[in-house]
């Protein structure tokens, strides 16, 4: 059958730029199935800023890897779903794809991953509060990123003052709601000045625009902790990260889940910053979310955020994109057309 796919062509450090990096291909795809294959047709595709690095890692020709939502056409008969079935993974940028949906190692990067089976979506979990398009978002790596933190890492306490760099995107919006049911003072980050009345209507008490190159960042923030800092949810590194570390608090945490200056910003050099650890006796984390990825821990998120999404006690948002056609262009948004885009941003086939 014919299927297309966008394959990587350059690789191009910075801001993607998409007509240089991305083509657009129709293959002939291969549909007899192996025993344990199936024919999976993608439903929903999810843009997220780690595919920089993804992609500066894709081989010349590949097609570029990205999480997705798909629906198994066909099965073999040993093959770990079937027909009829949905299931999430990290299937790309492929309109269909034959696969076995078993864990795959990443091993052309810095640092080698697995990415994980691909995990059956039960229907029953997706509603009108809930979409089939939340098993990329708030019910899906973002939430389980967000929530992961918050319950096997950061211990918020009331009172405490937590700050979240990068806080309108879909991970630091689910942290700031959770970080202020649990009795913390939230501050967020945001580079558009339309998303601070965003973020302050979901519970954020302070936030502070900064867009990468900006000055004053240290200024905004002792202003808007002037106890101090406790907890600190990073995805941005940089400026913002220089200026938090030295607010820190005794036994203050720092989870580091992406580092926006350095990726995509090229800000590879700035000041020592352990010094600033040693006195407050912070504890600093690295946030690899796939570690949770467990189905324990997918029945958790859909109880407890879940739970909260139904309520209306926690707000999410969704920025949905329509056509194969259009992903790279979903993808170059999350740079260079943010302020049109609320949470977490998708393609829908
Ligand atoms: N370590 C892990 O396991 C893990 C898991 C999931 C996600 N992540 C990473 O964590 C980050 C957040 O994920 P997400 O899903 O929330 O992404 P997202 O929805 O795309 O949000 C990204 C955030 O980055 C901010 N940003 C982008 N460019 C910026 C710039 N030039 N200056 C300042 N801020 C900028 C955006 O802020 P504004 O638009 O408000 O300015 C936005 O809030 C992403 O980088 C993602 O790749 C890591």
């Amino acid at each position: 059958m014919k299927a297309e796919k966008w394959v990587v062509r350059e690789h191009v450090p910075g801001i993607p730029d998409i007509g240089r990096i991305y083509e657009k291909v129709t293959e002939d795809l291969d549909v007899h199935l192996a025993d344990d294959e199936m024919l999976l047709k993608t439903l929903y595709i999810s843009v997220d800023p780690y595919l920089q690095g993804i992609c500066m890692d894709t081989p010349i020709g590949d097609h570029m890897g990205a999480d997705s939502i798909m629906e198994v056409l066909e099965a073999g008969p040993r093959a770990p779903h079937r027909p009829g079935d949905l299931v999430q993974g990290f299937g790309g940028w492929r309109t269909h794809l034959v696969s076995t949906g078993e864990p795959a190692l990443w091993q052309t990067g810095t640092f080698p991953m697995i990415f994980p089976a691909y995990r059956r979506l039960d229907p029953r979990h997706y509603d009108d509060a809930l979409p089939l398009s939340t098993a990329l978002g708030v019910m899906g790596g973002p939430g389980m990123t967000a929530w992961g933190t918050l319950a096997k890492f950061m211990t918020v306490r009331p009172g405490d003052t937590v700050v979240v760099s990068g806080a309108s995107g879909a991970v630091g919006s689910l942290v700031g709601q959770l970080a202020r049911r649990a009795g913390a003072r939230v501050v967020g980050t945001t580079g558009s000045p339309e998303k601070k009345a965003h973020l302050t209507g979901l519970g954020f008490d302070s936030v502070i625009d900064y867009r990468h190159g900006d000055d004053g960042v240290l200024e905004a923030l002792r202003a808007a902790a002037p106890d101090g800092v406790d907890k600190y949810f990073d995805t941005l590194g940089g400026a913002v990260t220089d200026a938090v570390f030295s607010m820190l608090n005794i036994d203050s945490q720092v989870a580091v889940c992406w580092q926006w200056a350095t990726q995509v910003g090229k800000e590879y050099v700035g000041p020592r910053l352990l010094p600033y650890i040693m006195f407050p006796r912070t504890t600093i984390r690295g946030i690899f979310s796939i570690e949770w990825f467990t189905d324990e821990n997918w029945r958790t998120l859909h109880g407890e955020v879940g739970d909260l999404v139904r309520n209306g006690e926690i707000a999410h948002h969704e920025t949905i994109r329509h056509g194969f056609d259009e992903i790279p262009r979903a993808y170059q948004s999350l740079y260079l057309d943010r302020d049109a885009n609320r949470g977490k941003v998708l393609v829908k086939l």
